[in-house]
């Protein structure tokens, strides 16, 4: 324990190590800092990974390592020291995740599984709000604050700023969406009147976590949205709401980010009814608590968007447009598709296009528009026009419907719902499209290349 006392205090950066000697075969000695590290506890013996699903198969019972706590791992023991060398008290956790959900359940790809459990997911972490997060949704106070500030990274930084469009229309209060990796260093405008809300799947990617420092060091009120508990931004935040997604596998996350709109999502609602600005939630909540059923009734029929996606594999770059809240989640859109097909492909704001984009649009350019706002619609019709008469082909996913028929666009429709929520619905017909795409090219879907599920250094 001397030596790894010594080496660890002149480590520099992240590590996370299970260090074992040959004077003590029996013996493995696990530390880590900024990297997550957990133990598996079970009759057959202990184990450590990086996250819990490695060690499912074996046993739910769980320590989760903290900065500089070294666990010393024996056959039938495992004790925990502190640097000081003193012993350790450690709460032994249980995961109440089952192993089935660690594995693919007959899918060829653990993305489609998890596309698939969404309905699941939407539910618990619904029901989360009356049960393991209503002591923390309770203790929030949205009148202490006059600014929000959401911060994140890759898809959870695109759930922010879908939440902006609910947080400023519901609640009337200015929402700023800011990537972690700048919000780290941008000498950030936050102080003890700033709510800083953190959105991470994993609770342990390096900038969030940086960024969630800074705010702090700043006085601004952290609150974390995260998938996995016993994680670092978990623990260190002033509050944590849990998604109930699950464990997730693949690489480019599909429930747990529709996890993480639900609970935006009702943050808002609550946050509006306590500022007085919607009375009671306005039937929101039950629009809110029927979006499981909607995407259970869009997965019941996938064969469309697998039949459009099978035509789709040739192209070079794709691009997505929409109006507003459609536009937000147009970048979600455009992440998936790069994350798992390799095409590149970008999401503009509809109005936009014609300020630079369209020059790019030719014959038979591949243009994804949403139409989900009501009030917008007749707008994004016309960006469709305008790229339809360049020789673009469409797909046009929304609950608005246009009884226009063109063959060059292609309708994908969604349950009808308020606006505010419609990002659910699209983003699930977004998902199986890059599914099917990348499915088409026969790629690597659940660890495309040069990607981590969580990517623990900077
Ligand atoms: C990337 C994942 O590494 O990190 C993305 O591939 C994810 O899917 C992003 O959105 C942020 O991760 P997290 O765990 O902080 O939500």
């Amino acid at each position: 324990m001397e030596t790894v006392i010594k080496v660890s205090n002149r480590l520099e950066g992240s590590f996370a190590l299970g260090i074992m000697c040959v004077d003590e075969p029996d013996t493995l000695v696990a530390i880590k800092k900024d990297n997550p590290l957990i133990i598996g506890v079970s009759e057959h013996g202990q184990f450590i990974a990086s996250d819990v699903p490695a060690v499912l198969k074996h046993t739910n019972q769980v320590y989760y390592l903290d900065d500089k706590e070294i666990a010393v791992l024996r056959k039938d023991s495992v004790q925990f020291w502190g640097m000081d060398k003193e012993p350790l008290q450690k709460k032994l956790e249980t995961v109440t995740w089952s192993l089935d959900s660690a594995e693919k359940g007959g899918y060829e790809h653990f993305m489609l599984k998890e596309i698939m459990e969404q309905p699941k997911a939407l539910r618990d972490t619904i029901q989360a709000a009356a049960g393991c997060n209503k002591d923390a949704l309770d203790s929030l106070d949205i009148t202490q604050f006059d600014k929000i500030v959401i911060t994140a990274c890759g898809s959870a930084f695109n759930a922010g700023v879908v939440a902006r469009y609910v947080f400023e229309r519901l609640c009337r209060l200015s929402v700023e969406v800011e990537l972690a990796s700048e919000f780290r260093y941008k000498d950030a405008i936050v102080d003890d009147k700033t709510l800083v809300i953190l959105v991470s799947q994993s609770g342990e990617t390096a900038d969030t976590i940086a960024a969630m420092r800074e705010a702090k060091d700043r006085g601004a009120f952290t609150l974390a949205i995260v998938n996995v508990v016993g994680s670092t931004i978990s623990k260190e935040a002033d509050v944590c709401l849990l998604t109930a997604a699950g464990p997730e596998i693949a690489v480019a996350t599909t429930k747990a980010f529709s996890a993480q709109l639900v609970v935006l999502y009702m943050l808002a609602v609550r946050f509006a009814t306590s500022l007085g600005q919607i009375s009671g939630d306005a039937g929101l909540l039950a629009e809110i608590a029927a979006l499981p059923d909607k995407v259970a009734e869009i997965l019941s029929h996938v064969d469309s968007i697998q039949k459009y996606a099978s035509t789709c594999v040739g192209y070079k770059s794709i691009f997505f447009i929409g109006r507003n809240i459609d536009y937000a989640i147009a970048l979600e859109g455009s992440l998936k598709l790069k994350e798992i097909s390799y095409i590149h492909s970008e999401a503009y704001a509809g109005g936009e296009l014609k300020h630079g984009t369209i020059s790019l649009v030719e014959e038979d350019t591949l243009v994804v528009a949403l139409a989900n706002c009501e009030r917008l619609f007749s707008k994004i019709m016309s960006n469709v026009e305008q790229v339809v008469s360049r020789g673009a082909k469409v797909l046009l996913i929304g609950s608005c419907k246009d009884n226009e028929s063109d063959d060059r666009i292609t309708l994908i429709g969604l349950p009808e719902g308020h606006e505010l929520f419609s990002p659910s619905l699209s983003v699930v017909v977004l998902q199986l499209f890059s599914y099917y795409v990348a499915a088409n090219k026969g790629l690597d879907i659940d660890k495309p290349r040069n990607l981590a599920k969580s990517v623990t250094v900077e």
